[in-house]
């Protein structure tokens, strides 16, 4: 995709995540309470309501969806569109959910966009396999919903060293939301 391409509806990549003041998305045992007991207008700026609306395919990491997992217990799986999640294990696919199992990201990305048409991508997280994409130069955007916490250590935002420019920011309640296009190198 190009730097063109990067904003909703134009078939780009978003990594689209809440984060802790200081660069962590879930404790280190995975824990989202911190997160969960917070605030949000889901329907206001730069909220989930919106953004979900552009997305058709989604790439998440084992342990993010092993949460997803654990957090739907018995209800129906919540995402209508495709879901690839990359591990090295065999892991369980709940009735009605369309998962595909994936390793590389940028095949995983290819059968992403054929699936998605003309809607955009979203790596769900987490931050490594955020930057998986990054390292592919497949990542477009970075939303970041930053609520009024800091845990000290966790799962990483993104650990990698990326430059990325400002495109817009909101405050919806208790978080400070900030939306990035990532730079490429010349
Ligand atoms: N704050 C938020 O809004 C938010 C958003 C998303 C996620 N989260 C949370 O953040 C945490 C993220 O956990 P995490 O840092 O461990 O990241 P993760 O991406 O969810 O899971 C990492 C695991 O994914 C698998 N994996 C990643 N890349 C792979 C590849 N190329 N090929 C095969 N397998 C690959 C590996 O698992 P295996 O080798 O074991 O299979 C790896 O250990 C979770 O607790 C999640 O619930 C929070």
């Amino acid at each position: 995709m190009s730097d063109a391409g990067a904003t909703l509806g134009l078939m780009a990549t978003h990594y689209f995540t809440a984060s802790s003041l200081d660069g962590f998305i879930a404790t280190s045992e995975h824990s989202l309470d911190w997160l969960l007991k917070q605030d949000i207008d889901l329907n206001g700026p730069m909220a989930y309501t919106e953004f979900e609306k552009g997305i058709g395919a989604l790439a998440m990491g084992a342990s993010t969806y092993e949460w997803v997992l654990r957090n739907n217990g018995d209800q129906p799986w919540g995402y209508v569109q495709p879901t690839w999640v990359f591990t090295h294990r065999e892991l369980p696919v709940p009735d009605g959910a369309d998962v595909r199992f994936a390793r590389d990201v940028t095949a995983a990305h290819t059968e992403m966009s054929a699936a998605a048409g003309e809607l955009d991508l979203w790596v769900v997280g987490g931050g490594e396999l955020a930057g998986q994409f990054a390292d592919a130069g497949l990542l477009d955007e970075v939303w970041v919903q930053y609520a009024p916490v800091t845990l000290g250590s966790g799962a990483p935002l993104l650990p990698r060293e990326l430059d990325l420019e400002l495109l817009d920011v909101a405050r919806n309640r208790n978080f400070m939301c900030g939306r990035y296009r990532v730079i490429r190198p010349e």
